[in-house]
């Protein structure tokens, strides 16, 4: 089986969020299955600089807006992919530094319509062979609203792949106007409520939902969510009408990538056989890596880690408001790294400030840091208030450091309370609570604690997370299925 997965980020080569990791494990997942995969990715400056071996597979003249674009399609190996990387090089689009989406101003690129519409034509024609390589898929694969015009454009070939599009997150709805759509000369026949428009301008992502074959989310329970006006940012209407082709699929981890065992970014390493003391070594380096001025000192006292995109959707504000009242009645730690809205970063940096020895913070994006800090905390926040999977929850539960979710989402999917007959059961893995306020997760967070300080079963919430299959076996076949739906059809 041949598969075309296009995507707009993918680890290590460019990564924002989840989406890049999925993007990277997923398709190597399907590759160990053999599927004949390959990874179609936009052509950023930063991504060109890590790519070697680069062979240029032909030229594509893609219709921009109001203009044409020329793209090389590259052909490039990186030793952390076992199958082909193709590339739309198109500088006047993409030749940009840093983030994809977003200008050094933190504003989204003016033409973000343009780019990712061109990405998609791009798509399009390698799914049908243009550049007569001898390779035409039976499946393409399209993830977020950035290729949500993948499976609209393969909607006009007559001879189509299985069009597969994945929700990895409903919040981003590539919305445009539709001036953009008439410069962008998209066809005429995608203007209507049945089609790409949406509330007077189009959106990308309603396109994916409506001419994929398959269309899937990341978790059960957001799958049936986003069926609802309150996690369904104005389509749940849409998707209920379209059940009968949604599918919730957990994401997976990558279980290489994220093992304490082996894990290069971590100074000391740990397994569910043995966890310390790998693990006290990592929180002392954390510490250290932040300046605290004792670090063993603070190893006895509960030390609570958050990594996260600084956006309402996080609960960032809850934890914000919960840190002042617990640094007072408590002896808890913090350690804080992410970016995104600057109201939510000075708040942090202003809590880091006034208390130099319990709130640590970083501000930025630190991969490295991110893995020490999985190992280093022990206790994981993420108060998401929506989730679709979440993968942070999924990679604390295997470093040993039980997470505190809201009960939405994915994590809904993954974390199992801590409630006492879950211990008496064994399932017991992390803490849910229900209400996304402050108080709620305040009292979770104390009800943590609680445990924290009995070690015998701290340890059990331990192991039963590190135990926890979260690879992508499961999921990787689900997917399969779907792609074969088409091949018999
Ligand atoms: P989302 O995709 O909504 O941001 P996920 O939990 O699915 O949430 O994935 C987040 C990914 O991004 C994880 O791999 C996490 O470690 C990483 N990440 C988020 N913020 C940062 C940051 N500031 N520094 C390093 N990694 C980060
Ligand atoms: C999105 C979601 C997150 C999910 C990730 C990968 O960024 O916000 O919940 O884990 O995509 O699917």
């Amino acid at each position: 089986m041949k598969l075309l997965f296009v995507a707009s980020e993918a680890y290590p080569l460019v990564k924002t969020g989840g989406l890049g990791d999925v993007a990277y494990s997923l398709p190597v997942a399907l590759h160990k299955a053999e599927v004949d995969v390959r990874l179609l990715l936009p052509g950023y400056r930063d991504l060109l600089r890590k790519l070697r071996g680069v062979r240029i597979l032909g030229w594509l003249e893609l219709q921009g807006a109001g203009q044409m674009h020329t793209a090389r399609i590259l052909e490039s190996q990186h030793p952390g992919y076992p199958f082909p990387l193709w590339i739309v090089d198109c500088p006047a689009l993409f030749d940009r530094p840093g983030n994809p989406y977003l200008q050094p101003n933190g504003y989204d690129w003016a033409d973000n319509a343009e780019r990712y519409t061109v990405f998609a034509r791009a798509a399009a024609e390698l799914a049908r062979d243009a550049l007569q390589l001898d390779w035409t898929p039976d499946v393409v694969h399209a993830h977020d609203w950035q290729t949500g015009l993948v499976p609209a454009f393969l909607d006009m070939l007559p001879q189509r792949p299985q069009r597969i599009f994945t929700i990895h997150n409903l919040a981003y709805g590539g919305h445009f106007s539709q001036a953009d759509f008439k410069l962008l000369e998209l066809p005429s026949y995608w203007w209507s409520a049945e089609g790409a428009e949406f509330y007077g301008g189009f959106s990308m992502l309603k396109a994916g939902i409506v001419y994929a074959d398959a269309v899937t989310t990341v978790s059960p329970t957001y799958a049936r969510e986003i069926c609802t006006p309150a996690f369904g940012y104005g389509m749940d209407g849409l998707l209920l009408s379209r059940r009968y082709k949604l599918h919730g699929i957990l994401n997976g981890i990558d279980p290489d990538v994220w093992n304490p065992a082996t894990d290069p970014y971590l100074p000391a390493h740990y397994s569910v056989e043995q966890i310390q003391p790998g693990k006290s070594l990592n929180k002392a380096a954390l510490l250290q890596r932040f300046g605290a001025q004792n670090p063993a000192e603070h190893l006895a006292f509960p030390l609570l880690g958050m990594v996260s995109r600084l956006v309402e959707q996080k609960g960032v504000d809850l934890v914000i408001n919960a840190i002042p009242g617990l640094l007072a009645s408590t002896e808890a730690r913090f350690v804080l790294i992410g970016a995104g809205h600057g109201y939510f970063e000075q708040r942090l940096l202003d809590l880091a400030a006034q208390h130099p020895e319990r709130v640590f913070v970083f501000i930025g994006y630190d991969e490295q840091l991110a893995h020490l800090l999985e190992a280093g905390a022990d206790i994981f926040l993420m108060p998401s208030r929506f989730e679709p999977c979440g993968l942070n929850q999924m990679y604390s539960l295997r470093y040993g450091t039980p997470p505190i979710v809201l009960h939405t989402g994915g994590l809904a999917d993954t974390v199992v309370d801590s409630s006492p007959n879950h211990i008496a059961q064994g399932v017991a893995n992390g803490f849910v609570f229900h209400d996304p306020i402050t108080s709620a997760l305040k009292g979770t967070i104390l009800r943590a604690m609680d445990y924290f300080y009995q070690p015998a079963v701290w340890y059990q919430l331990q192991i039963t997370g590190m135990k926890h299959a979260f690879g992508w076996d499961n999921s990787a076949a689900e997917y399969l299925t779907l792609y074969n739906k088409g091949a018999t059809a």
